[in-house]
């Protein structure tokens, strides 16, 4: 799946660098071409022979390496490959692309790449959990840099936490999922995803057992047929797709927004659960126990339907628009009423009676209502349903 396709891989000055090896040597057994690229503390770690030995390629060193030049221009170089991947990304070079920084080679041809760049980070977890590494992390996303990792575990200085360099085998899915020709390619795609948390007072909120985790495998899933997916969630501890752009929001009123700004998009799969209902006028100070033992009235006002303000939209009506339907019983005439009501083309309905164990759980069983009736699916993984959905979405687009 990765034929003939070209990596610029840039190794950062870290003890994971030793991994960036078998990443080359994983990436050439398939068919994809690795120019590599060492920074100076890389070099630390590994050796330049090494690293031209496994990729079968130059390693190129020095922005100002005169013969370089002549052969080929820095800007050439950055702009050579199909995605730039930097692993091991050190908190420095995290900070020098945040700051767009130009000093040397690695940092100059990350500034002049016009293809994606994904990152591996791999780092000690107090350097990742620092307040200015989380802070060059969201800059990054923003400038729609793709992230694999870090995975948590034993780290090579002792300590325990998030900060490992991914394994060679999660990056290669990652770079599959950027790179893949699939029969996506060209489409953009919104999901929506999570739940939504409705404010009621500065602490407090309502919110539901959603864990993202049906949105999250559709978007993967999506994006490795080749989609540009859009990706807007909710609140969830699930970790983002790779390959597609991420937009965290809180709100229904959030999402909707956001949801409006992704458009347009060739189809549109909501997945989110999103809160019916929000506070009419959430307090801007905790609201406090008055003393008498009466609890507080709260009022409340309908959240807009944003599946069904999508799918009954004049203008910009993505061609493909799927809802789903939670239900606990008659799932069949409540999720046809619901496709009716929404105006939307397909719902994926599910029965989510706690007996089911479906809300939360790992597998799902799904009913795919479209005009043609009631298909029933067999129970099966969440990535599974999303594998088959995502493929469903492709034919029809075709
Ligand atoms: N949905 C939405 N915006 C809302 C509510 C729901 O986009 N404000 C979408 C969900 O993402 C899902 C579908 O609508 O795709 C079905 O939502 P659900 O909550 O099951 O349906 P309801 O309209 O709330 O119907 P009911 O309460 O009768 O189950």
């Amino acid at each position: 799946m990765l034929e003939g396709k070209r990596v610029l891989l840039i190794i950062g000055g870290g003890i994971a660098a030793f991994k960036s090896l078998e990443l080359i040597r994983r990436l050439r057994e398939r068919g994809c071409a690795v120019t590599p690229v060492l920074t100076a503390s890389a070099e630390e770690f590994v050796t330049p022979l090494s690293v031209s030995a496994l990729a079968a390629e130059k390693v190129h060193r020095d922005l100002f390496d005169l013969t370089e030049e002549s052969e080929m221009g820095h800007i050439e170089l950055s702009r050579s490959a199909d995605l730039v991947v930097v692993a091991p990304c050190t908190a420095n070079l995290m900070a020098k692309m945040a700051g767009g920084h130009a000093d040397d080679l690695a940092s100059t041809l990350l500034m002049a790449t016009d293809k994606p760049v994904l990152i591996a980070p791999a780092m000690n977890v107090r350097m990742w959990q620092h307040p200015a590494t989380q802070r060059n992390l969201s800059t990054l996303r923003q400038d729609s840099v793709l992230a694999v990792g870090p995975d948590e575990g034993e780290m090579a200085c002792g300590e325990f936490g998030p900060g490992r360099m991914s394994e060679p085998p999660d990056i290669i899915s990652a770079v599959a999922a950027v790179l893949s020709d699939g029969p996506l390619n060209g489409r953009h795609i919104l999901v929506t995803s999570g739940p939504t948390i409705e404010p009621i007072d500065p602490v407090r909120y309502i919110a539901n057992r959603s864990s993202g985790a049906q949105g999250a495998a559709i978007a993967q899933a999506l994006a490795s047929l080749g989609a540009r997916v859009t990706f807007v969630t909710g609140p969830s501890s699930i970790p983002t797709p790779i390959g597609v752009k991420a937009v965290p929001v809180e709100s229904a009123m959030q999402m909707l927004e956001a949801v409006e700004a992704a458009l347009p998009a060739d189809a549109a799969v909501f997945a989110a659960a999103v809160a019916d209902w929000r506070v009419a006028r959430k307090s801007t100070q905790k609201i406090k126990k008055d003393g008498s033992g009466k609890p507080p009235a709260i009022e409340f006002t309908e959240n807009p339907d944003i599946l069904s303000a999508v799918a009954r939209k004049r203008e910009d009506r993505p061609a493909l628009v799927v809802g789903f339907a939670a239900e606990t019983g008659d799932v069949v005439n409540h999720a046809t009423a619901k496709r009716e009501r929404k105006a939307c083309d397909w719902i994926v309905a599910n029965d989510v009676s706690p007996e089911t164990g479906i809300m939360g759980g790992a597998e799902n069983e799904v009913i795919l209502i479209t005009d043609d009736g009631a298909e029933k699916w067999p129970r099966m993984d969440k990535t599974q349903v999303a594998v088959r959905l995502a493929t469903r979405i492709a034919e029809t687009l075709a």
